[in-house]
């Protein structure tokens, strides 16, 4: 538990507001930073996309023309929205994965009406705030922001323990893990969330490559600016000397692996310093910073057996560009 107050509350009934603090342990962004730029292939961790000004531009994103995942979601939850109520039933607890910006669980709350809501995020401020606003805005509900990192089990607030429970991963962030990893991530969240419980997990699907790519390589640039941005974020939190104009972005679909991946190419050969530490780049030499899988929903139900889950439902457009699933615990 933090400092933070809690909502008033008639006695001896949980309050309507609680900040749970797990302390996720932080990471050691320079070790981390280091060890990814001096292995065979460079890589650097996709969370360090997300300062102030990555938060910005991941923002401007979800509203690109050519990304159209967002608008797709959005435009699921508006089509499916009785479907989508009738699923989640009444009473349950709505658990969601990372916190970003408050559009599509606003939604998700006005129509399926949950009687409490824990965000889980690794980052505590934004949690706060953002549930703050939404005690103010959704009177009949109760908020329990965990900051939690939610790639392990973690434990549940203890006002929701004898809801049902339904985890919410919106924006095929599913994607951002290698099959691997989110089924692992599946494992986890099934345990955390209890038996009886069900996923509504945002998928995207196999497409054209050109309209793939372009999602990820937009006309405007901003897509390529949240990629740099990392290195802008790597310079001031760790006193690095990347120099921007240096590097390009690249987003490339991998047919093997069915994943975009984003890099950022050096355009010369250069030096460049991680603390006291020097790395060398060849000219044409790539940094590996995110992999974005997409899924044939055959495939996405198949991974989501091994991990635990049936599929009880899911939606698509008219494309069949993006899907949402809603899964259920499988009886083990
Ligand atoms: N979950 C998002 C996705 O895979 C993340 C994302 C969107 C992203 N655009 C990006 C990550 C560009 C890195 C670079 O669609």
């Amino acid at each position: 538990m933090t400092n933070e107050s809690t909502a008033r509350a008639a006695p001896g009934a949980a309050p309507r507001y609680r900040f749970y603090d797990l302390k996720p342990p932080p990471g050691d962004m320079h070790a981390e930073v280091h060890a990814g730029l001096t292995g065979p292939t460079k890589r650097l961790p996709p969370k360090y996309f997300y300062d102030a000004t990555g938060s910005k531009l991941f923002e401007a994103i979800t509203r690109l023309p050519e990304y159209y995942l967002t608008r797709t979601e959005l435009g699921l939850f508006d089509r499916y929205q009785d479907e989508l109520a009738a699923a989640l039933g009444d009473g349950v607890c709505l658990v969601e994965y990372g916190s970003g910006s408050s559009r599509k669980i606003r939604k998700v709350l006005e129509r399926a009406r949950p009687l409490a809501y824990v965000p889980v995020d690794i980052s505590g401020d934004h949690l706060a705030a953002q549930a703050r606003t939404l005690v103010a805005d959704f009177p009949w509900l109760q908020v329990y922001p965990t900051c939690a990192d939610y790639s392990q089990p973690f434990a549940l607030p203890e006002p929701v323990a004898r809801l049902t429970k339904v985890g919410f991963f919106p924006g095929s962030s599913i994607g951002n893990f290698e099959p691997a990893a989110a089924e692992a991530f599946l494992r986890n969240a099934r345990r955390t969330l209890g038996a009886r419980s069900r996923l509504l997990i945002g998928v995207d699907r196999k497409k054209d490559v050109r309209v793939l790519e372009a999602a990820y390589d937009d006309a405007e640039g901003v897509t390529a600016a949240f990629n740099l941005n990392m290195l802008s974020h790597l310079n001031a939190a760790l006193g690095c000397d990347f120099d921007l104009s240096g590097f390009r972005h690249e987003a490339n679909y991998n047919h093997a692996l069915g994943c975009v991946q984003m890099h950022l190419r050096s355009l010369r050969q250069q030096r460049v310093r991680i603390g006291d530490a020097v790395v060398t780049f060849a000219a044409g030499e790539r940094i590996h910073t995110e992999n974005s899988f997409k899924y044939h929903p055959e495939e996405f139900t198949a991974l989501a057996g091994r991990a635990g889950f049936d599929v009880k439902d899911w939606w698509t457009d008219e494309r069949g560009w993006f899907a949402t699933f809603l899964l259920e615990a499988s009886v083990q």
